[in-house]
């Protein structure tokens, strides 16, 4: 049984996400999509919520299940027996920032992590640019599921007032 984790904030999930998040479920037999719920880090959405969109996301999925993580992803893929993680690559800057983290996680555990590269329609997309243009009005609709957009808007309105 190859299992592997797909860790991140998610918040909120987008569509590249859940490009990468598909592309890993046909690579492994199972995989466990870990949400990060790092107390300390401030987020539009809370943990259950980010889960929840999650769990929409990937409902047809078979081999895919949403998790809550704290602490070392590399202490979380012992916990569950994971042997790798995936992680999406868009440019030449994830690499950069990824390849330091894979590297860590191997020294610490030997967990391999596995990149797939993203999609080119996806390949400018991250939450957080989501995030800003969703604020100032900018049509984020082909950026993230339709399950996300309600929550989005009515959240960065909510802050707004
Ligand atoms: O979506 P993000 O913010 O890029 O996700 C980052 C995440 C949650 C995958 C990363 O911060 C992480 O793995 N955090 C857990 C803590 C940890 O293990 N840190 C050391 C990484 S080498």
């Amino acid at each position: 049984m190859r299992r592997a984790v797909c860790p991140g904030s998610f918040d909120p999930v987008t569509s590249g996400h859940l490009d990468i998040v598909r592309r890993a479920a046909a690579l492994f037999d199972e995989v466990v999509v870990a949400v990060g719920v790092n107390p300390s880090k401030s987020r539009l959405f809370g943990p259950e919520e980010r889960i929840a969109m999650l769990e929409q996301g990937v409902t047809d999925l078979a081999n895919v299940e949403v998790a809550g993580f704290t602490g070392l992803i590399t202490a979380y893929c012992r916990e569950i027996d994971a042997q790798a993680i995936v992680k999406g690559l868009r440019s030449g800057t994830d690499f950069d920032y990824e390849i330091q983290m894979a590297q860590m996680n191997a020294h610490l555990t030997g967990v391999e992590t596995v990149f797939v590269t993203a999609d080119p329609q996806f390949g400018f997309v991250s939450s957080s640019l989501v995030k800003e243009v969703a604020t100032f009005g900018g049509d984020v609709s082909r950026l993230v599921p339709d399950f996300v957009l309600g929550p989005l808007t009515e959240r960065l309105a909510a802050k707004r007032d």
